[in-house]
């Protein structure tokens, strides 16, 4: 869920993008001047500090005596460092001052004195004389030469004044340096952010016209970053959704088409059963005639039986309702029982049925589904041939099973060979109604029975030498 506070927020994109540019300059920059103005100032006051000490290095290593350290001291005050030796007690014993000045020290920097070590510290109050200004001051022990005892230390110390004013130098350039990346960066944000929101509007209107029922639209894009992969997602949900859009399209037609046909189909039936029960009624069939009436209801009837059935097969496979039992089906005893079951049917038709060496040829099928596939496929080629040959052949493959059925009969055009899978087709529609019951499903339950066994089918055929409709069956799937 998105917080409520973020589905207020009315700040554009735009800006979003823009502010976030620069708040990231803006931050780097600062902590860099500030890190860059403490490391400077840290590494000019070591410096005063290790200049201090090396002074206060050589006092100690003098004698001390009044005449020397008069010469130190002129030569310091001319680098304005001030300059005072303490006795081991912190009592001031040069320079002679009319006050007895004492070391402003705490007694655990004086033991820290006495054990040899060096103390710097830098106060920002006052100089050892009691000036206003920000001083560093070292502190370093001094011994007796004969026994080495501690006795006493020196006190130097420089006003730092100059490293502040430094650092006030190097402030004035970095704020220089960091309106200039600023100003820069502004522009530079702009441009960003401009050509970021250009492209998010693109994609904003493209799927505005899509949700408006434009499904044609694909954007170009290259495979560079995030907005492009949205691009590319964007084109593929279009695509989607047009294919989504045109089934249904197709769906509906066809729901249409299969209403007005099934209706059609129903009608010529009817119309005759309801003619002869008429002529019943008023009595108008003559004796000898009504037996042959009453068998033509019956064939009429159980044509209507048929055209519901086959109807209701094909919508329960397209529904995926039925359920298949898939066995390796040896194709000979499945084509020997088709050819005993429609032995009177081929013997009336004058065609010959030619069945090639089936003997190793096994199907992974459903045995009932394979077997109303092949008897609709060799039904058909009996009904569409004359006095010709209706051939049967299979092979094992590397895929799977190949079964073929070929006729020498009529054949159909291409435009004819692109619409048999249709419900209802029949490309010659003078040939309806012959012995064999056309209602034009036979091949559409057969492409969605072929279908749902994960197989496939394709015709070739050409008019007056024949057609042939070839599957592929896929192999058991090995576990
Ligand atoms: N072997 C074939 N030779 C020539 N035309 C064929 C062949 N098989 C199918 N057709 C054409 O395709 C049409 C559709 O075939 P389909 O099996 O779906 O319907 P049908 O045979 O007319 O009716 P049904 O099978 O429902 O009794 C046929 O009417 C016919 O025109
Ligand atoms: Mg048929």
């Amino acid at each position: 869920m998105i917080p409520k506070k973020l589905t207020k927020m009315k700040l554009p994109y735009f800006f979003q993008q823009f502010l976030g540019f620069l708040a990231v300059i803006i931050i780097l920059m600062t902590v860099t001047i500030f890190s860059l103005v403490h490391f400077g100032r840290r590494t000019a006051l070591n410096a005063t500090e290790n200049r201090l000490f090396s002074y206060a290095e050589s006092v100690v290593n003098e004698d001390l005596n009044p005449a020397q350290l008069d010469t130190i001291n002129r030569v310091l005050t001319a680098q304005e460092v001030s300059f005072f030796v303490f006795d081991e007690e912190g009592d001031i014993i040069y320079p002679e001052l009319p006050l007895n000045l004492r070391a402003n020290i705490v007694p655990d920097q004086i033991k820290q004195l006495q054990s040899g070590e060096r103390i710097s510290l830098t106060t920002n109050r006052e100089d050892l004389l009691g000036n206003p200004r920000e001083t560093t001051l070292v502190y370093l022990p001094y011994f007796q030469k004969n026994n080495k005892e501690y006795a006493g230390f020196v006190t130097l110390s420089a006003p730092i004044s100059h490293v502040n004013q430094q650092m006030e130098d190097l402030k004035g350039n970095l704020f220089n340096a960091f309106l200039i990346s600023t100003i820069v960066a502004i522009l530079l944000s702009l441009v960003f952010a401009h050509y970021q929101v250009k492209r998010v509007n693109r994609l904003r209107k493209a799927a505005h016209k899509v949700a408006e029922g434009e499904y044609t639209i694909q954007l170009e894009h290259k495979e560079r970053d995030e907005i492009d992969y949205l691009t590319r997602d964007f084109n593929r949900m279009v695509m989607a959704l047009k294919e989504s859009q045109d089934e249904v399209i197709k769906q509906e037609e066809r729901g249409k088409s299969f209403m007005q046909d099934a209706a059609h189909e129903m009608r010529t039936p009817l119309t005759t059963i309801n003619g002869l029960l008429e002529g019943l009624e008023h009595d108008v069939i003559p004796e000898t005639q009504k037996l042959r009436s009453i068998k033509l209801m019956r064939k009429e009837t159980r044509r209507l039986i048929r055209l519901v059935n086959e109807n209701m097969d094909y919508e329960n496979i397209r529904s995926n309702r039925i359920v298949l039992t898939k066995h390796a089906i040896p194709l000979s005893e499945i084509v020997d029982e088709i050819s005993e079951q429609m032995k009177e049917i081929i013997k009336e038709s004058s065609n010959e049925l030619i069945v090639h060496d089936l003997d190793n040829v096994t199907v992974y099928a459903d045995y009932d589904r394979l077997k109303q596939i092949l008897v609709n496929l060799i039904k058909n080629a009996m009904q569409f041939t004359q006095s010709g040959e209706i051939d049967i052949s299979s092979r094992n493959t590397i895929e799977g099973t190949e079964i073929t059925i070929s006729d020498t009969g009529i054949g159909v055009t291409e435009t004819q060979l692109e619409n048999i899978w249709e419900r209802y087709y029949k490309a010659d529609a003078s040939r309806t109604k012959t012995r064999f019951g056309e209602s034009g499903l036979g091949l559409a339950i057969v492409q969605q029975l072929v279908e749902l066994h994960g197989a496939e089918i394709t015709v070739k055929s050409e008019i007056g030498k024949g057609t042939t409709f070839k599957m592929m069956f896929p192999k058991k799937p090995k576990n």
